[in-house]
């Protein structure tokens, strides 16, 4: 099976596309890649684009970026996906930088953009603002949590890291714990995009720079039981919440099973399993989640 290694970017449309390009390159330190008057690519380091946003009429995420291994061929995927009964289209050209990619749907209307190969960005690391080093994560609030559960599974190749009860599914596509959460919920909408930093003390660097544009955290800094990332949640100018982390269980052998030891993972050996919706599933250091969190 064909899997996806990693998530590279995602698209965002915002209605206010100046608010929201000053924050991810001013603030978070996005190096911008191309602009026009509709829209703006941003690069958090090696990968051409880590953020693109676009005028539309409401903020919300509308596609996904994930690349294919070396050896990999986007044709032989392409059948895969087709074997699932899900139309695909090849384009060409169609984006700076990736000229060569397979798109899709997920079942919750996403379009998702499945490429091998992409040119590096043109631009440096940036040198001002918080400076994540890549994209980590992105959690998305869905209707149908199966249906969901299943494409990313089976036909992006996604596996599951840890559940929280029935409701909160931790999905991995390398050995980071997570790159896909889904969660059942009222609504299909984006929930959070999470950002890797660093260590702890680029945590603190990044909360002193956010509060020096007084935007407050709404969440953290906590330690998570579920992937054990230590992180803080804010909300960018859209409304929509920007996760800071670092120190994410990792699973170097999937032969093993076994996240990489920790002194303060709860099992010997830490393995994916189900997590009771208790606060040390959310926060070992215990400070709970703001009641409308997950909503
Ligand atoms: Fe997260």
């Amino acid at each position: 099976m064909i899997r996806v290694r990693r998530i590279t970017h995602a698209t965002f449309e915002t209605p206010d596309l100046e608010a929201q390009l000053d924050h991810y390159a001013r603030v978070l330190g996005l190096t911008v890649v191309e602009r026009d008057g509709n829209r703006a690519f941003l690069s958090a380091g090696n990968d051409h684009h880590t953020v693109v946003l676009q005028k539309g009429t409401d903020a919300r995420c509308v596609r996904l970026g994930f690349q294919l291994g070396g050896n990999d061929d986007l044709a032989d995927f392409a059948r895969h996906v087709e074997g699932h009964g899900i139309a695909t289209a090849r384009k060409s050209d169609s984006q700076p930088g990736v000229s060569d990619l397979l798109s899709f749907t997920d079942p919750k209307g996403t379009l998702i953009e499945v490429f091998r190969n992409q040119e590096a960005s043109p631009q440096p690391f940036g040198k001002t603002g918080i400076l994540p080093h890549k994209l980590g994560h992105i959690a998305f609030n869905v209707t149908d949590l199966g249906s969901a559960l299943r494409f990313y599974c089976d036909v992006l190749g996604f596996r599951e890291s840890d559940w929280l009860a029935d409701f909160f599914a931790f999905l991995r596509c390398n050995a980071d714990h997570h790159a896909i959460n889904l969660v059942s919920g009222e609504r299909v909408k984006m929930h959070h995009i999470a950002f890797e930093l660093k260590d702890f003390a680029h945590i603190g660097a990044a909360c002193d720079a956010l509060a020096a544009e007084n935007i407050p955290l709404i969440w953290g800094p906590v330690r998570h039981g579920i992937g054990h990332n230590i992180s803080v949640y804010y909300r960018n100018p859209d409304g929509q919440i920007i996760e800071l982390f670092t120190e994410i269980d990792k699973m170097s052998d999937e032969d093993l099973g076994w996240w990489e030891p920790r002194p303060y993972h709860e099992d010997r050996f830490q393995k994916p399993k189900v997590w009771m919706p208790t606060v040390p599933a959310a926060n070992i250091w215990g400070i709970p989640a703001p009641t409308d969190f997950l909503d």
